[in-house]
């Protein structure tokens, strides 16, 4: 499996000292909104330079597909192995999407979002509720919009561990990546992630990539952590 190390940092610096820690180690890093709004896409481009990195931009697009698709189309020329749109935000929004990228015959691949991780059932229904009185359960939700994804032309979906196994099953030509991941031994302590497994549960289950943050982002030996996740691989 693939390890993507969530860089949840307010600032660059920071992202850098952990890049730094981690030099050499094979793994993607996960920038998402907070970090990247101080960056921006001249500072992803310095990064992406200075560590050699393979990157995955969790900016999680959801808007009309002129948007999502010409967004996509900025990112074009700063070689991202990665980019999330929510699967909710509907088919001719990926379409779009995709399309840019077959044209500038770019690798860049397009992950789509299911259900986060955060949710659990009774958080959920309070959202899907003003779809339907008595909503669909959490997982019929993330099967039917993980399979409007494939037909859609995304290359993967972040999903929990929970859901892999059966998704895979349905959809064995896309890439799942499973956030919610606690390494053995972790001091779980409060979390707003609910539905955790560790890596080797998430291997078990046929995941192909874990993102971990704060595991590793909190850890006084992040390269250590990484190194034993990186055995469990
Ligand atoms: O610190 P932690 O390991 O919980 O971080 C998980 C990362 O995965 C965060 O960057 C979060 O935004 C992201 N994520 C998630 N659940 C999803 C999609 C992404 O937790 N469904």
């Amino acid at each position: 499996m693939e390890l993507m190390v969530a860089l949840d940092y307010p600032e660059v610096k920071q992202a850098a000292e952990l890049a730094d820690q981690l030099r050499g180690l094979p793994v993607t890093y996960k920038i998402g909104s907070e970090l990247f709004l101080q960056m921006g896409l001249k500072g992803l481009h310095e990064f992406k330079k200075q560590w050699n990195a393979s990157l995955f931009l969790d900016l999680k697009f959801h808007d009309i597909p002129n948007t999502v698709s010409r967004s996509i189309a900025q990112l074009m020329t700063y070689d991202l192995k990665y980019v999330t749109m929510h699967l909710s935000g509907g088919r001719s929004m990926m379409e779009a999407s995709r399309q840019v990228v077959d044209q500038s015959k770019s690798t860049l691949q397009l992950l789509g979002v299911s259900v986060l991780t955060s949710f659990d059932e009774a958080e959920w229904k309070e959202v899907a509720v003003a779809i339907h009185p008595s909503p669909a359960p959490l997982a019929d939700t993330v099967s039917a919009w993980v399979a409007l994804g494939a037909q859609s032309g995304i290359h993967g979906v972040v999903c929990s561990g929970h859901e892999v196994s059966a998704l895979k099953k349905a959809h064995p030509t896309l890439k799942f990546i499973i956030p919610g991941v606690r390494p053995d031994g972790f001091e779980k302590g409060p979390s707003d992630q609910k539905r955790v497994l560790t890596p080797s549960e998430v291997k078990k289950r046929g995941g192909d990539a874990i993102v971990v943050g704060r595991p590793i982002t909190q850890n006084e030996q992040p390269k250590k952590i990484v190194e034993a996740i990186l055995r469990d691989c």
